[in-house]
């Protein structure tokens, strides 16, 4: 892999062909990049962070197959999805006693759920609390959840590290019983109501685009 200037990544993401991913690797911060994807090719694009920083990121960004307004339950609910895909193969992994790339790969999803977690805690929560007036509900039991998702995560990086599969396979398992719950909640409580609060679809594509840039 090797380090891009902003017109040269801006290059390679407009040749994406739809749903075909472009990993962009660098050293500065790559949000000036994301910035003008968003205001210069609006709703086109997906990313995913698989490293945050401070001294290397990496961004998976996606093309969309279609550039159609987006509302926060497709959004997040897709990111619970691709989380849960990396953390199967994560699992099989560690079965197959690949360590190394166990550990690569869980570092990756764990990036990617530290940044979804932030992402709902900074911009969505304070939304939907600000627009349905609820402040004692869902949000605070969510917020709860993550505080022990973030430890449950932090377990099986230390097992991982460790070398120590059995440990790390259980924590895996753990991680996995309150994630499921915690998704479900969201999905079928919070983003909906959050997505009806708007007035419109802009409105919610608007909240997206908050979201995705957290
Ligand atoms: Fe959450
Ligand atoms: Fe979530």
């Amino acid at each position: 892999m090797t380090d891009h200037s902003d017109d040269d990544a801006l290059r390679a993401i407009d040749a994406l062909q739809p749903e075909h991913v472009f990993i962009m690797a660098s050293d500065d911060d790559p949000k000036p990049v994301l910035r003008r994807l968003q205001s210069d090719r609006p709703r086109q694009f997906e990313w995913s962070v698989l490293e945050a920083g401070p001294a290397r990121y990496r961004i998976e960004i996606r093309r969309r197959a279609a550039a159609g307004s987006r509302d926060v339950s497709e959004y997040l609910g897709g990111d619970h999805q691709r989380l849960a895909d990396i953390l199967t193969e994560v699992t099989r992994l560690v079965g197959d006693g690949a360590r190394a790339d166990a550990a690569r790969l869980f570092a990756e999803f764990a990036c990617g759920l530290n940044w979804h977690i932030d992402a709902e805690e900074i911009t969505l929560f304070p939304a939907f609390e600000q627009k349905t007036g609820i402040l004692e509900g869902p949000t605070t039991v969510l917020r709860d959840d993550h505080r022990q998702i973030r430890r449950r995560m932090a377990e099986v990086a230390d097992h991982l590290k460790a070398g120590d599969a059995a440990a790390a396979g259980r924590a895996i398992t753990a991680l996995d019983d309150i994630l499921g719950e915690h998704n479900i909640m969201e999905e079928q409580v919070l983003y909906p109501m959050t997505d009806q609060a708007m007035v419109d679809r802009q409105e919610r594509d608007d909240l997206v685009k908050r979201i995705q840039i957290t």
